[in-house]
């Protein structure tokens, strides 16, 4: 199906009176576990997205035709319902965001994302009690999960939109990738950063999205003409990566602490963000005390954003792929050896690549997104999408293990098209 059949059958399912919103999933092109460090970020969305719909309804209801199947037929999975009191303690007293994590989690994890997304609308004083009745959203995803594709921010950004249109309440794309995030941090525990929810919400299709993560400041930028992104799933699910994750941004958040107060005894400005140090300023801090744990996690972060200033330096003036190729490369050894979050797979899969090289049409590779197993992204020539696919998929079949092709949405790339989703214009009333 293409995306506008995907769309026309969504809205059929879906009926009348509410509002719809459709989000991409995101790739990442490099600037990774920088996002929470302040740092610059480059993703791309990909051709994958959710779509979701919210109806007013007595109750909170959510429902998931993700399932259906191309023929028509619908596997239907059950309603999910919870009740709109049950967010609320006694009286108008919202439920802390603990409790509620706990009520959600008994819900299957994507109707506790959209339940949570209508909790973080009411503790953002964005709704009142009294104006909810309540909801029915459906969501259709094709956003792979597990892959480190960001099925949940397109969920989330998706939810939020069509709840937040159904309830009248006008958000910009930034509010909207903020409250996503919020939905992770209050309702999931999982401390990210900014990067998955601004690119469903802010990405353009065909276009890398250059976006810091200090000011939340954004500019789109092209790829070579002829070159696309393209992600390869290990076929291993992440594990562990919720408690590594926390655990890599503690180490960043303690080194930085210890940085500054380094600097403030040389009498210099405390670093408002572990990646506003320049690799110099980080190198003449010797003796700041860090743990070689604190040095190595700090020391890939401050790499990274130069690799990332880098990068779109380049992609400014001359595009070479080999110099993007091996910023890549070296974003990947630097993930795998200092940030540690690589796995054997992903290792395997950036090898591939590199043996293919610049000639067999892939200019470079590394882990992307939270690493512990999901996909690489390759950078390769578009014309040769089937030819280095098969390649990367025999070679790595001797792994003994098999792999998945997902492609990014940009210039020439086999992506079905997305419609990111950036404000009221990307929400359509239901017909
Ligand atoms: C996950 C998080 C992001 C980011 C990446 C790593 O996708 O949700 O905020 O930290 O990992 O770059």
């Amino acid at each position: 199906m293409t995306l506008e059949e995907e769309r026309d059958a969504f809205i059929r399912a879906a009926g009348k009176g509410g509002f719809y919103a459709f989000a991409p999933g995101r790739g990442n092109l490099i600037g990774e576990h920088i996002d929470y460090s302040g740092g610059t970020v480059a993703p791309v969305t990909i051709g994958a997205g959710c779509f979701c719909a919210a109806i007013p309804a007595d109750g909170l209801i959510a429902r998931n035709l993700s399932g259906e199947r191309h023929d028509g037929q619908q596997l239907l999975s059950p309603d999910v319902s919870l009740p709109v009191d049950a967010l609320f303690s006694h009286g108008d007293t919202l439920l802390a965001p603990e409790r509620v994590r706990g009520l959600l989690s008994a819900n299957e994890s994507w109707a506790g994302l959209l339940f949570g997304a209508v909790y973080v609308l009411l503790e953002e004083r964005l709704l009142a009690r009294a104006q909810l009745k309540g909801m029915r959203f459906l969501i259709r995803s094709d956003v792979p999960i597990g892959a480190g594709l960001s099925s949940s921010a397109a969920l989330e950004v998706s939810g939020l939109a069509a709840a937040s249109a159904c309830l009248g309440i006008t958000l910009s794309g930034k509010e909207l990738a903020r409250l996503a995030q919020r939905v992770e941090h209050a309702l999931r525990g999982v401390p990210c950063g900014r990067m998955d929810q601004s690119a469903a919400a802010l990405g353009k299709e065909r276009e890398v999205l250059a976006l810091d993560c200090s000011t939340w400041e954004t500019r789109s930028l092209a790829l070579p003409k002829g070159w696309s992104p393209l992600f390869v799933h290990t076929g291993i699910p992440r594990s562990l990566a919720t408690s590594a994750y926390a655990e890599r941004r503690a180490a960043c958040e303690r080194g930085l602490r210890k940085l500054n107060a380094a600097r403030e005894k040389k009498g210099e400005r405390s670093s408002a963000a572990l990646c506003a140090l320049s690799p110099e300023e980080f190198a003449s801090l010797p003796d700041a005390g860090l743990s070689a744990e604190e040095e190595r996690r700090c020391r890939h972060a401050i790499d990274e954003q130069s690799r990332v200033r880098r990068f779109i330096a380049e992609l400014r003036r001359k595009k070479r792929p080999e110099v993007l190729g091996s910023l890549l490369f070296a974003s990947h050894r630097s993930l795998r050896d200092l940030y540690e979050v690589s796995c054997p797979e992903l290792d395997a899969l950036v090898e591939i690549a590199r043996g293919i090289g610049i000639s067999g049409g892939v200019a470079g590779a590394r882990l992307q997104g939270a690493g512990f197993g999901g996909c690489a992204v390759l950078l390769i020539e578009s014309s040769r999408v089937e030819e280095v696919s098969q390649r990367v998929s025999e070679e790595y079949r001797r792994t003994g293990k098999r792999c998945s092709f997902h492609a990014g949405s940009s210039p020439g790339s086999v992506a079905f098209g997305t419609h990111p989703l950036g404000g009221e214009d990307d929400v359509a009333r239901l017909k």
